[in-house]
């Protein structure tokens, strides 16, 4: 019984992939958009407070320029642990450990991240 009930949703279950699969391009530059705007956003990660972005607008410049982070740090881990607490790596550091703090959830970190490593 129950089989069956299964193996009758694999057509809907093959569409929602293939729909997964062709609109993941899409969501990438939505989703790169998206980071930016949490970067930007005062309310939110207000990264320009400290940091020059590209694109950015009056700036500070407590913290370095943010580019070419690839050679910075090896991988995006590392970049990500280090905006989820930088007191890690300088405990006296003057940058909010946005997800340790919550400032900025899980998912918004990581669209931050994927925006950063491009730039
Ligand atoms: C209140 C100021 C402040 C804010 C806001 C801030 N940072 Fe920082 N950030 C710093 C400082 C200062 C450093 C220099 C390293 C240190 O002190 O730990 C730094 C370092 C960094 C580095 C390491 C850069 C390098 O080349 O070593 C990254 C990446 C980074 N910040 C990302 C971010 C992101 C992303 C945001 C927004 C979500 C942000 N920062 C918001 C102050 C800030």
């Amino acid at each position: 019984m129950m089989d069956t009930k299964i193996i009758k949703q694999f057509p809907l279950l093959f569409c929602l992939l293939i729909t997964a699969c062709f609109s993941s391009e899409k969501l990438t530059s939505e989703h790169l958009n998206k980071g930016k705007e949490l970067a930007f956003t005062r309310s939110k990660g207000n990264c320009l407070a400290c940091h020059i972005i590209a694109d950015g607008e009056l700036s500070g410049n407590l913290g370095p320029e943010l580019k070419n982070l690839k050679g910075r740090f090896n991988n995006k881990g590392l970049l990500r642990q280090f905006i989820w607490d930088a007191t890690v790596f300088n405990s006296k550091t003057a940058m909010p450990p946005f997800g340790k703090n919550k400032i900025l959830s899980e998912q918004e970190i990581d669209m931050i991240i994927d925006y950063l490593w491009q730039l």
